[in-house]
């Protein structure tokens, strides 16, 4: 697992990337993982998120760098010997920036809404990962919690001969909650069914997806 390198990428706005990545960072490094973040998107969210979590004084510790997007292979490759993961929050446009994280990384994990739209949305992250020839991953973000919207985006992303996570993450209060306190959610309310769908994922993130 050692200098495993994730961007978390999807040029559809809002799509979650911030929001997973902080979530994702946290409950690493509450699995004893050395995590680094790296933010490479002007609008700065996941920073902001950062300086929260430091004002607090109280949170466990979380490297983070803020680069331009064009530094991240050479960042990424002083920091993977330091750190097991490094997970790089992309923007959502600035095609030149995100395609710097897709190559720089050992794969991208990708979140999308479950609906068909961005699902169609995600193609064109998705033919960025192919041409860099980084393993991609989609993650059902915002799921519902109840129709069969989930399993139809499923089958679409099996038909494609795609592969999406185990863990999904649902639409949870919680998520957005933690972020505003500068915390990952498994720190703010570990019991919450919002950290248990987190550390799915991180655990699956530990196995190499
Ligand atoms: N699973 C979730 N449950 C509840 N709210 C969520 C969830 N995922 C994301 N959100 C909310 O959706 C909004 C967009 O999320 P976020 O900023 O993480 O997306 P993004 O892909 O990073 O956006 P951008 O493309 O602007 O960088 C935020 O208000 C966030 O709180
Ligand atoms: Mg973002």
């Amino acid at each position: 697992m050692a200098g495993s390198i994730i961007a978390v990428a999807q040029q559809k706005g809002g799509a979650g990337k911030t929001t997973l990545t902080a979530h994702l960072g946290a409950a690493l490094a509450g699995l004893k993982r050395s995590v680094a973040l790296i933010d490479i998107d002007p609008q700065q969210s996941l920073t902001a998120w950062h300086a929260v979590r430091t004002a607090r004084g109280d949170a466990p510790p979380l490297e983070l760098r803020q680069i331009s997007g064009w530094r991240t292979g050479s960042e990424v490759g002083r920091l993977k010997r330091d750190f097991d993961v490094i997970l790089i929050d992309c923007p959502p446009h600035g095609e030149t920036d995100a395609r710097a994280a897709v190559r720089a990384a050992d794969r991208v994990l990708m979140p999308i809404q479950p609906g068909p739209l961005d699902y169609w949305a995600a193609k064109q992250t998705i033919e960025m990962a192919e041409r860099e020839r980084t393993d991609f991953v989609l993650v059902l973000n915002r799921l519902p919690a109840r129709g069969k919207l989930a399993g139809r985006i499923r089958e679409m992303i099996a038909a494609d001969g795609l592969k999406a996570a185990k863990a999904t993450l649902g639409n949870r209060q919680h998520f957005a909650s933690a972020i505003m306190e500068g915390l990952g959610v498994t720190e703010l309310a570990p019991r919450s069914t919002a950290a248990q769908e987190i550390t799915a994922l991180a655990k699956e993130v530990v196995r190499g997806l």
